[in-house]
């Protein structure tokens, strides 16, 4: 048996549209496959959707208000990355990435549904096959050029080392035949100049992803599209997946952009972007006419706006984008305040678990104007969710999130849309509810105190007074 040797660096991201009455569940692993798919989209996340070298994070930002706004409903995300759990868990923590449906971790060899992360146990399974990673690890030992990775990167099914560029063509070619000449069944895959992943050949990027493919089509639930976004040659298989779209993002490596050319350069579903990482997805989804491929947060005034949206996952993006953009003091003060859109008598639960009429937060919010210009303070709104609960009327559940320095504040939020009342062809806030998520309440509860005339006191104290008048 012949061990497969691939080199280079592959990211990957999947998008699938889905139909309008589902239900997102995630008991079981099935669940999330038993959603019909529009669209699917794949997508590595080191430097494809996470540009480390923005330190704004705008494009993904940018993508995460184009998703949550148009895709999130009907449409799965999947991450697929060479990160292991562990540090895959870190750059959630580092960076404002959306909750995948699907995540699949270490190369392609775990896949993980949900936002509980349940394990798809059939395909570590199947990745036991000719695969044994005690004799990897004993062959692997001879080479003094290799350099085991970090603890957390050695997985059931991966072993990792980092080789230097000049060797490793060299350590590739003898180590392949030492570990064919021992029956096992590999995969080497080169990727970023540096690591060396040894895996079952079954495993990789390409091969989890028409894993899931296939499974889709089993159960009758096959994507209408499916785009893979990458930029190294651990990404390379998600191109070679029949029948996807691909965008190697503008930054790719010459690894990957190499391969494109010796293996894929006349197919017309793939795309070099002229953009840098999740921009250059938003650039392939436009390219490909997969939908709407305006982020919500391109558009400087919704007044102006021609087109009007009526879609109560855009209204909720829209909305914190406003108040983001108050706080910012990048909308002016005078721009009509979003009063109108709340009902007078509605009521807010902030998440301290104090009542407040609406009125009340309004004023607050209206005194806050400015107070975080020039920082970096940022909102996104993740797994939106969206039930029509009557005629004119849609129950929103979804994750906020504020950062702001080295702080970062989740709730988890759940609100009352009305489609009558006061805005025409629009919505009016009825009643909103917020609890903390688990570990992301702020140390100090008092800034958070709803009086008026105290949060104007310790206002002018601390500059570094946060979410004080948050929605
Ligand atoms: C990620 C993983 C590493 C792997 C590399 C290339 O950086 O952490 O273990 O070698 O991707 O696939
Ligand atoms: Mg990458």
């Amino acid at each position: 048996m012949k061990p497969e040797v691939v080199c280079g660096l592959l990211t990957s991201l999947t998008t699938a549209r889905l139909g309008q009455d589902f239900v997102v569940e995630e008991t079981t692993s099935t669940s999330v496959l038993d959603l019909l798919r529009e669209e699917e989209e794949v997508s590595d996340l080191d430097f494809t959707m996470v540009d480390h070298l923005d330190p704004d994070n705008l494009g993904l930002l940018r993508f995460n208000a184009m998703w949550e706004a148009y895709y999130r409903q009907d449409s799965l995300l999947v991450f697929s990355t060479g990160r292991s759990p562990t540090i895959y868990k870190e750059l959630r923590k580092e960076k404002p990435l959306l909750t995948p449906d699907i995540s699949i971790m270490s190369v392609g060899t775990e896949i993980m549904y949900g936002e509980s992360m349940i394990r798809d146990e059939d395909w570590e399974q199947y990745l036991n096959q000719n695969w044994n990673r005690e004799i990897v690890t004993e062959e692997t030992a001879q080479f003094p050029e290799l350099n085991p990775q970090s603890e957390t990167e050695q997985r059931p099914h991966k072993v990792s080392f980092f080789v230097e560029k000049i060797k490793a063509l060299k350590v590739i070619r003898f180590l392949s035949e030492r570990l064919e000449k021992r029956g096992l069944d590999v995969k080497l895959i080169y990727s970023n100049e540096t690591a060396l992943d040894v895996l079952p050949k079954g495993a990789g990027k390409g091969q989890a992803l028409a894993y899931l493919l296939e499974k889709f089509k089993v159960d009758g639930k096959m994507p209408v599209n499916t785009l893979v976004c990458g930029d190294s040659g651990n990404d390379a298989e998600l191109f070679s997946v029949p029948e996807v779209y691909g965008v190697m993002v503008s930054n790719a490596q010459e690894e990957l952009l190499q391969w494109h050319a010796e293996n894929a350069k006349n197919n017309p579903n793939i795309i070099h972007a002229t953009e840098r990482c999740a921009a250059g997805i938003i650039q392939a989804i436009g390219n490909f006419s997969l939908g709407p491929n305006v982020s919500p947060r391109d558009i400087g005034d919704f007044q102006k706006c021609k087109v009007k949206i009526f879609n109560s996952c855009h209204e909720v993006v829209k909305f914190y984008l406003f108040y983001e953009r108050w706080r910012r003091a990048e909308v002016a003060k005078n721009m009509q305040t979003p009063n109108l859109i709340f009902f007078p008598l509605g009521t807010f639960v902030h998440p301290s678990g104090v009542e407040q009429p609406v009125n009340h937060c309004i004023d607050v919010m209206a005194r806050l104007h400015g107070d975080k210009q020039g920082t970096d303070y940022r909102i996104w709104v993740d797994r939106v969710s969206s039930e029509q609960v009557g005629s004119d009327t849609w129950l929103m559940k979804f994750y906020k999130w504020e950062a702001f320095g080295e702080e970062r504040h989740g709730c988890l939020t759940t609100v009352l849309l009305s489609s009558k009342a006061k805005v025409p062809d629009g919505f009016t806030w009825m009643h909103m509810h917020q609890t903390w998520l688990e570990g992301s309440e702020p140390k100090d509860q008092t800034t958070w105190i709803w009086d008026g005339e105290k949060l104007a006191s310790i206002h002018s104290k601390s500059t570094t007074l946060h979410n004080s008048g948050g929605f």
